[in-house]
């Protein structure tokens, strides 16, 4: 797969390395895009990794003097999902975040491989170019900043150059005059891709809109503006006949394309009802909300950095620690940790069902958050601490949650259950009380093909039941 990983503990070692061999070295941040695409037989040209996600800072999430929000390279869509500034100040990039795969990949994926992929589905993208965002690129020639709007040049295609490193994401806090809302439409309510995303960001005054801005996802080769839609809007209140012929601009701007998700035609009408019910949530204030205690399976959204002077090569062995348990590895250099997990360390409880991120069977505990181990690079797992399936049992004793699988007939074939343990156990670690949409919410990364899911439902508010009131 790759040759080289080298993991940085400073980004200026990742932008010299990148100055030094351009298109042949690529950053990983979470590895969710990049794991499927080298896995697959892509980018051929590459031959290093350079992992930036053991920097210190890289997380951070700020607003400055003048009120613009910045987002380091590392914030993922987990971190989104549990800032306070960004539910605050950019509600429809957290609707976004939240509408991301599974608890699973948004503990991995960032906002910055996001923008980066330049899937015009991706989700990220379409609220941020709404919010009027700019990235900084940074090479060892120095910084450069560009606008989302100019950013994309066609699918999967940007002006990040080979030796650039993208090292901020920033835009203007939304204001109080300000409404926004973003709304994908999909085939299913988690694991999708959009069929279509919309972003909306409006300036009212005494009613009135000052300024628009209204972004399409998945309906052109690049997210674009309803520029025309844009242009009706401003100086109208929002009432059904501007709604209506809003919508009709709308539908207008996007060109879709048919692939295996939907017809062009399907598409195109789907694109006017979202318009439509952005622009009513607009009016009557009912921008759509996100859990307030959502459920990230993550105990941190921090991740455990290298100290400074640390440079992990392949020439060193893979030191960490499974289930409490120290291990040293001088293979698995190119491989997934799932692997590494299965070949190398012999802990076979944790499953592949499809290597793509959509099943959960690979579901461990990386650092404090259940990831799915088949799009994390082995070497990820050097000075991490990792529980698998063979470590949430404690002394001999089955975890409340495997006793409950049990009892109440939630296994069948058993393939997909390490990973349903996995996730269940980190919901009750995260909320020991669950709703039962929070443990709906938890199983979303996790698919399984026999059993039916309620009496999976019913294990997991049994276990939470016996966490709650342990029998003594
Ligand atoms: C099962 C599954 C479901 C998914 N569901 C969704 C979904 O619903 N919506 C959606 O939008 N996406 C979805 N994704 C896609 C994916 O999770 C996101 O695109 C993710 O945000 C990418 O971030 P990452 O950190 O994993 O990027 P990586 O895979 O690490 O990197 C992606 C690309 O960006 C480059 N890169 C990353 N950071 C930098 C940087 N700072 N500077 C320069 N280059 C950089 C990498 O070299 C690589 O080319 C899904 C993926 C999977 C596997
Ligand atoms: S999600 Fe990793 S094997 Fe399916
Ligand atoms: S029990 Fe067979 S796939 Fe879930």
């Amino acid at each position: 797969m790759w040759k080289r990983y080298i993991t940085v503990s400073k980004l200026e070692e990742a932008i010299e390395i990148k100055a030094a061999e351009g298109m042949s070295a690529r950053i990983v941040a979470g590895a969710t895009d990049l794991m499927l695409e080298l896995e697959k037989g892509g980018h051929k040209e590459v031959s290093t990794l350079v992992d930036i996600s053991r920097v210190n800072g890289l997380n951070s999430i700020h607003v400055d003097d003048d009120g613009w929000i910045h987002l380091g390279p590392m914030v993922t869509h987990n971190s989104v999902i549990a800032s306070s500034i960004l539910r605050k100040f950019a509600a429809p990039l957290v609707q976004a975040c939240w509408s991301v795969g599974s608890p699973q990949i948004r503990n991995r994926g960032t906002v910055a491989g996001n923008l980066i992929t330049a899937s015009p589905a991706n989700d990220t993208i379409t609220p941020l170019m709404a919010m009027g965002a700019y990235l900084v690129l940074t090479s060892t020639n120095g910084s450069r900043i560009v606008s989302l709007d100019e950013f994309y040049t066609g699918v999967r295609k940007t002006l990040l150059q080979p030796h650039e490193v993208l090292t901020d994401i920033y835009f203007p806090a939304i204001r109080e005059n300000q409404k926004g809302i973003f709304i994908k439409y999909a085939l299913r309510n988690a694991q999708a891709i959009s069929l279509v995303n919309i972003a909306m960001v409006m300036d009212f005054e005494n009613g009135f809109i000052q300024n628009a801005n209204i972004t399409l996802g998945a309906v052109a080769p690049t997210i674009i503006h309803a520029r025309e839609a844009e242009r009706l809007l401003i100086g109208k209140q929002i009432n059904d006949l501007v709604i209506r012929e809003a919508a009709d601009l709308v539908q207008m701007a996007a060109k879709p394309i048919t692939d295996v998700r939907s017809s062009a035609e399907y598409r195109k009408k789907i694109v006017r009802v979202v318009a439509k019910r952005g622009l009513e949530a607009l009016s009557l204030q009912e921008t759509p909300t996100i859990p307030e205690n959502p459920v990230l399976l993550s105990t941190s959204v921090d991740p455990v950095c290298l100290p400074e002077q640390i440079v992990h090569a392949q020439t060193e062995k893979i030191i960490t620690k499974i289930n409490g348990k120290s291990y040293e590895f001088s293979s698995g250099w190119d491989k997934s940790l799932l692997r590494l997990l299965r070949e190398d360390a012999g802990l076979i409880g944790t499953k592949e069902g499809c290597a793509e991120g959509e099943c959960g069977a690979c579901t461990v505990i990386l650092d404090g958050c259940a990831v799915m181990s088949c799009l994390v690079p082995a070497p990820r797992a050097y000075l991490a601490e990792i529980q698998t399936i063979e470590g949430v049992s404690t002394d001999g004793k089955l975890d409340p949650v495997q006793t409950a699988f049990m009892e109440e007939g939630a296994v069948q074939c058993g393939y997909c259950t390490p990973g349903f343990i996995m996730s269940a156990h980190k919901l009750l670690e995260e909320y020991p009380t669950p709703s039962q949409e929070q443990i709906l919410q938890s199983l979303t990364g996790n698919l399984c093909r026999c059993t039916g899911y309620y009496s999976i439902i019913s294990a997991v508010e049994k276990a939470a039941k016996a966490v709650r009131e342990p029998e003594v």
